[in-house]
């Protein structure tokens, strides 16, 4: 009888860790910073990388991740953006957002994210030592549907997501020290592991990575 009230009560506590480490298949972030922070060429006379070694660890806060993320990718007035998109078309280079929980999909329409893959992966995408200590990593992939739903045909549809790309992760790393974030670009990325965890088509491309931590 001991035996099997031992065996419910460790069977209903594993069930209440199972659900627990469930992560969330959709996340409404809050509302973004919009204003205040560092004056803009304090910012710009700052801006550097993060060191790989010694990369700051500390946890970023979903406020700052929602800002990090309106400041990449976000509207800024109606039907445009806080970074240039070509033609005016949508954002057609997607954010994934890789932290302990999982790696997530930014959705700029409503401001939130979506759950792409479960599981702590940081150190899957880019084996280097700071990718492991850092809080989130942004994985930057183009997404040519947004590109071309609104009818943009300019033979550079590559060049353009490129372009995108520089201007999302310069914003970033303004941003990011306005918020007490360190930052680090970085190219290294194993693409067959990103490919097949994101269900990556091959005409789209996983272009950089960018690593955040709080200091
Ligand atoms: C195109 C590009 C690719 C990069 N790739 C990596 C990388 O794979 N790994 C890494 O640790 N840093 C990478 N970096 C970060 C650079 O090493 C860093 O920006 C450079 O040393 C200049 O330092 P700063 O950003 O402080 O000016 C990359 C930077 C750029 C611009």
């Amino acid at each position: 009888m001991k035996r099997r009230v031992f065996a419910a009560i460790f069977l209903s506590a594993f069930a209440i860790a199972a659900a627990q480490a469930e992560p969330a298949s959709s996340i409404r972030l809050p509302a973004p910073q919009k204003s205040g922070g560092k004056p803009i060429l304090d910012a710009v006379a700052a801006r550097a990388s993060a060191p790989g070694s010694g990369f700051p660890t500390q946890a970023i806060s979903q406020e700052e991740l929602s800002t990090l993320l309106w400041s990449a990718s976000g509207r800024n007035r109606p039907d445009k953006w806080v970074v240039p998109f070509g033609q005016g078309v949508d954002p057609y280079v997607d954010i994934y957002v890789a932290g302990e929980e999982g790696i997530y999909r930014y959705a700029w329409q409503d401001h939130s994210l979506k759950l792409a893959a479960g599981g702590d992966l940081r150190a899957r995408i880019n084996p280097q030592g700071f990718a492991k200590a850092a809080s989130h990593i942004f994985l930057f992939v183009s997404n040519k549907d947004s590109r071309t739903k609104k009818g943009a045909n300019s033979p550079h549809l590559v060049k353009w997501t490129h372009v995108a790309t520089g201007a999302m992760t310069q914003q970033l790393y303004l941003v990011s020290d306005s918020l007490g974030i360190g930052a680090r670009y970085a190219e290294t990325m194993d693409v067959n592991f990103v490919r097949q965890t994101l269900n990556i088509p091959s005409d789209e491309e996983p272009i950089c990575i960018f690593a955040l931590g709080k200091r």
